[in-house]
């Protein structure tokens, strides 16, 4: 029996709107094989839509975005609109109007991708960073004191709760019991010394509940290095929004291009839909030249289909990105080859079918 899924769709900018079709390419096909349904209501909430009308999206954007399965976006962002603005007219309330307070973003190592890093094998670097996505160090307390003065001065506060922190933790010691095991907390306890104590005071608690899940605690800065030097040794690693954040970057880096990585914005309770999309952003250095490389819209799109309980879909979409990467040379300039984002997406549906 067919099943229907109802997806919103935010293509976005630059880059944005060309990994967004190469992923629907892909998911096509694997609906056919799975005998998948899914219709697309595409809004053109973006920078150019603020540039154009004054808002990213319309005032009833999020009530129009509620009744769908699942949100999939590209990326927003164009040099003339401040970052700060497209990410709070846009990505940060959807995140938070949804709960979506869980960011998971998978790191591989693919067999045939060149890590910038001697000691990555492919195959041994294969771990999950679980950022925190509703609260911590991204909040709007705080301001600006004695505008252009001599004396100026801004004030941001972070904002970590116990709800908050131990819901994001209890899922990161979950996931760590359905994979290897292993968990580590990303912390700097030493040098923020209020919020960053609770945080692993709140860790240490909830390890209790766990006993299968061996975990350690580890300074953001060390942590980083450690990444670096020995990234097979990680399995899941939580942290703040903040931290998550900067951790996902560098080990997209650490895995070859950060074009490759996806993540999911999740609402685990599925009260909400959750939203899944490429880590990277618009790309404006590359935008319209068909050369970006549409992997991590692809993954973001596996994700999607394995929150929507479709994981034989969303498992025959990884195995296809690995067998190309393994068997072909096919690849993005960013990998290193020659290949356009639709010549790539090309080679990948062949392999899905
Ligand atoms: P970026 O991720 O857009 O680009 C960083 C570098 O990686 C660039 O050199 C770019 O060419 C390259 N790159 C990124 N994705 C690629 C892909 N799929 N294939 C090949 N190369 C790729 O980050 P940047 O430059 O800091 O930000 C550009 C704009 O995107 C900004 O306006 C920023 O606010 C926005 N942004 C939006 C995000 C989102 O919508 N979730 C996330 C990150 C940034
Ligand atoms: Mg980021």
């Amino acid at each position: 029996m067919t099943q229907n899924f109802h997806i919103a769709l935010i293509p976005g900018d630059g880059i944005g709107q060309e990994v967004t079709p190469a992923a629907l390419d892909v998911l096509d096909v694997v609906c056919k094989k799975h005998d998948l349904n899914f219709t697309y209501d595409e809004f053109d909430w973006s920078c150019e839509r603020y540039l154009r009308e004054g808002s990213m999206m319309p005032a009833d954007g999020i009530d129009r975005l509620r009744d769908h399965d699942a949100i999939f976006l590209g990326a927003v962002g164009r040099p003339e609109v401040p970052d700060h603005l497209s990410l709070w007219g846009l990505l940060i309330p959807i995140r938070r109007r949804f709960h979506q307070y869980v960011n998971l973003r998978p790191i591989k190592v693919f067999d045939g991708v060149e890590s910038p890093l001697r000691g990555a094998v492919p195959g041994e670097v294969d771990f999950i960073v679980v950022r925190e996505n509703v609260e911590g160090e991204y909040s709007e307390i705080g301001g600006r004191h004695n505008l252009g003065l001599p004396e100026e001065m801004a004030v941001q506060e972070a904002v970590f709760t116990r709800g908050g922190i131990t819901r994001i933790v209890d899922y990161a010691f979950e996931l760590a019991a359905h994979r290897k095991g292993r968990l580590t907390s990303a912390t700097k306890s030493n040098g923020i010394v209020h919020t960053m104590p609770f945080w692993d005071e709140i860790v240490r608690e909830r390890a209790v509940e766990f006993p299968g899940v061996r975990w350690n605690q580890e300074h953001i800065d060390a942590l980083c290095a450690k990444i670096v030097l020995h990234p097979g040794r990680f399995d899941v690693i939580v942290g703040s929004n903040l931290f998550g954040d900067i951790l996902s970057d560098l080990a997209a880096a650490v895995a070859g291009s950060i074009g490759i990585a996806p993540a999911g914005n999740i609402n685990p309770s599925r009260e909400f839909p959750s939203m899944f999309e490429p880590v990277h952003g618009s790309a404006p250095d590359i935008a319209g030249r068909g050369i970006a490389n549409p992997l991590g819209a692809i993954w973001a799109a596996a994700m999607m289909l394995e929150h929507l309980g479709l994981p034989a879909a969303a498992s025959d979409i990884t195995d296809a990105m690995a067998a190309v990467l393994a068997k072909t040379d096919l690849r993005t300039p960013d990998l290193g080859g020659t290949a356009t984002t639709a010549e790539f997406t090309a080679k990948l549906v062949e392999y899905l079918r």
